[in-house]
């Protein structure tokens, strides 16, 4: 908490310019409204006030933006409670005697729009988005701007900006009445010209608390907003509150509706949604930053990148750096292969063409980007070199050989391996150091997650230039340790063993999933299994049979891929498959090859209920995620959250494994694990070390 107090030490600048005063926000980055900036707000407009010769007072920002609102840095500390709060500084600017102008430019969002809204009037420089982003997070604005932007530019397009949370640029709302004025130039001095116009024309005071909102049919609006948001979002209570909150300002005085905001505020604030949500926007934040590795590592320069390999992964990878305008050198073995790749990457682009959501000329300029090569010496110049050849370590092997020959000083090596020993790959090189894992998810260039694996001998510079690199390419990047599967797939794979197990024991596959999309997970791990490919775990399982002959055989799943049914690709799997079509339609065919399954492993069927489904499937990934943490191999639980809420299809509205485990109590948890260890006599369910101790120390995995 100390580090935290210490941070928020931002302020208000004051000074005068003739009979105006100026408050100008100075809290790097973004203004962040902090208690040491509210008070500095409150002391500048008291000095004006008390100053006879100030006619005006403009409140602005210093450096690139008016204000980002709320200072994320104090979420969840008592500063953020601290008076002044935002509503009390909102109120007395709008009590001014003396006129207050707001002066936006950049971005002004949230508490910082709702402050401007409290002003009597408002100029932006052009260029400026404004937004009240707070549904993004579970809430809504809670400083009045439900109230307020409904009062300044009527009851639709606010409530859109409000249920959306989507930035709007201020030109557009000027003419609505958001904005006196839109200033081309220094934002500050045209601020304090129209100051000096409002005293000399003698112009009133307006403030729009006591203006009426017009609108010929509020209630037929209403209605319809509420019925489309209800479908839109319906795991998500805040977006239906919102329209509450607007509503108010329709049918309620000023101060009323401001006490219906409050109270749906506190409602939401209370809500597992929100708290899902915040916990993954800081968990985005969170993983970022790598333990031991300091902000100030210097980043090695990456401004051109090569893919070895031009298969599923090497493509959509290289597109991930074309779309980012960096360039791609790409290898492969033989010139068909090249073409192959090539082909699909341009009918990727032109499918997006297609949708509208690409110009021809941008995917021009993305192709011009890609250079093919067959030979080693054209990746002499790359900055980093990620790898994405067959699966196997042979090959993996003779591969970085040939770039520990041709690399140039100091070019980040990357493997995109997901099974295999990134140590060992590393290893083969001369330059270990230089060496780490970037684990794409596929299709690479749309799934948001990266795992970057970080060897024992990865340097700081080459981990900390890669996180800045996946954000550049607008992947969420979350370190993992060195493990078999790293943190999602070794997760995935209890994950999957007990949607199997529950088949073996009487579930079919169609109640397994079915139960688990209820639960919220995008998709049910069998129709997961049958689009991934059935085949990839089989291979896996058949070595793992021969390296250890005592293991559990997985009687079922083996035997559908005897059967030939590897998934979707093979037009059936657990499910059946019209040829071009991805439904998943349930098959006679399969039954039949479960109760043989069952009868082989001498299993009596039995009922099993939806909730012991999705408490077997979730706590499976709780027990290992937190034997993940345990062993280092993830630095904080929120980071494993962010692994299955960005590559994994969790539900966002859960917050990911870790923060469901939390909300459901580690002492529940743990006891339904030990009841699932005596039932099934699975060692896997002996609760990780951790949560026992968490548990018994009452504190949570988050
Ligand atoms: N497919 C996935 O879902 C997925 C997800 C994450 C990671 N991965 C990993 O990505 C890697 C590639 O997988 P993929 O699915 O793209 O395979 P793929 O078979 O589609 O593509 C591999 C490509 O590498 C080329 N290649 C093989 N050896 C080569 C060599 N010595 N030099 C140059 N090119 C060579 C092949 O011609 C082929 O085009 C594997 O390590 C895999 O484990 C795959």
């Amino acid at each position: 908490m100390g580090e935290v107090m210490e941070k928020t030490t931002g302020t208000a600048r004051y000074e005068t310019r003739g009979e105006v005063a100026l408050v100008v926000l100075d809290n790097p980055p973004v203004n962040g409204m902090g208690y040491t900036v509210r008070k500095a707000m409150l002391e500048g407009l008291d000095r004006a006030l008390a100053d006879p010769s100030v006619k005006a007072i403009v409140i602005a920002g210093a450096g690139k933006s008016f204000s980002g609102g709320a200072d994320i840095r104090e979420f969840n500390t008592p500063r953020m409670l601290l008076e002044p709060g935002l509503r009390t500084i909102i109120s007395a600017f709008e009590a001014s005697p003396k006129p207050v102008i707001a002066a936006l430019h950049g971005t002004a969002m949230g508490g910082g729009l709702e402050l401007p809204l409290g002003c009597h009037f408002r100029v932006a420089a052009k260029g400026t988005q404004v937004a009240l982003p707070e549904v993004k997070i579970g809430l809504l604005p809670g400083a009045g701007g439900t109230q307020r932007l409904p009062r300044a530019i009527g009851l639709e397009p606010a409530l859109n900006m409000i249920v959306s949370g989507a930035p709007v640029p201020a030109e557009q709302l000027a003419p609505a009445g958001l904005f006196d004025e839109i200033v081309d130039g220094d934002i500050i001095e045209g601020a304090v010209a129209f100051a000096k116009r409002v005293v000399a024309e003698k112009r009133p005071i307006t403030v729009l608390r006591t203006r009426k909102v017009k609108h010929d049919n509020p209630e037929a609006f209403l209605q319809f907003a509420r019925n489309s948001v209800k479908t839109v979002a319906k795991n998500f209570p805040a977006p239906l509150k919102c329209v509450d909150a607007v509503a108010a300002c329709i049918d309620k005085p000023f101060d009323e509706g401001i006490a219906v905001e409050r109270e749906l505020f506190v409602e939401l604030m209370a809500s597992p949604e929100s708290r899902a949500l915040r916990h993954a926007f800081f968990a985005e934040r969170a993983a970022a930053r790598i333990p031991d590795v300091p902000d100030d590592t210097p980043r090695r320069k990456i401004e051109r990148v090569a893919v070895i390999g031009a298969g599923t992964m090497g493509g959509g990878i290289a597109m991930n750096f074309l779309n980012a305008g960096i360039p791609v050198t790409i290898l492969e073995m033989k010139q068909e292969a090249i073409d192959r790749g090539f082909a699909t990457i341009r009918k990727n682009y032109e499918g997006t063409v297609k949708k509208g959501r690409l110009t021809e000329a941008k995917m021009a300029e993305r192709m011009a980007l890609l250079t093919p090569t067959l030979s080693y010496a054209d990746l002499a110049k790359a900055d980093l070199i990620i790898e994405a050849v067959f699966e196997e370590m042979g090959v993996k092997e003779k591969v970085f050989k040939e770039l520990d020959a041709v690399a140039k000083p100091g070019a980040i090596l990357a493997t995109n391996t997901s099974t295999l020993d990134v140590n060992r790959i590393a290893a083969v090189t001369k330059r270990p150091q230089d060496v780490l894992g970037m684990h794409f998810f596929s299709p690479a260039n749309v799934m948001k997650l990266l795992e970057v694996v970080r060897g024992e001998k990865t340097a700081k510079d080459v981990l900390a230039t890669v996180m800045d690199l996946a954000k550049k390419i607008r992947k969420t990047a979350v370190v993992s340790g060195v493990t078999d599967g790293f943190i999602g797939n070794r997760m995935l794979r209890y994950y999957g063993g007990q949607a199997n197990a529950l088949v073996e024991e009487g579930a079919t596959p169609q109640q397994v999933d079915r139960a688990m999309e209820k639960f919220g997970m995008i998709m049910g791990p069998f129709r997961v299994a049958d689009l991934a490919g059935n085949d990839i775990g089989w291979s896996i399982r058949k070595r793992l049979y021969v390296e250890d002959p005592s293991m559990k055989r997985t009687i079922i799943a083996d035997k559908l891929c005897e059967a030939g049914r590897f998934g979707q690709k093979t037009g059936a799997g657990w499910y059946r498959y019209e040829p071009g079509k991805r439904d998943a339609i349930p098959d006679p065919v399969v039954d039949k090859i479960i109760e043989e399954g069952r009868k082989a492993m001498g299993i009596t069927p039995r009922k099993v209920s939806d909730e012991e489904i999705v408490e077997r499937c979730v706590y499976a990934l709780v027990n290992e995620g937190a034997r993940i943490l345990e062993e280092g191999i993830a630095a904080r639980a929120s980071d494993v959250d962010m692994v299955y809420l960005t590559g994994y299809g969790f539900p966002l509205f859960r917050g990911g494994p870790m923060l469901y485990a939390d909300s459901v109590g580690l002492v529940t948890v743990k006891r339904a694990m030990e009841r699932y260890r005596a039932a099934t006599g699975d060692r896997f369910w002996e609760p990780a070390p951790l949560i026992a101790r968490l548990a018994a120390e009452g504190k949570t995995l988050t």
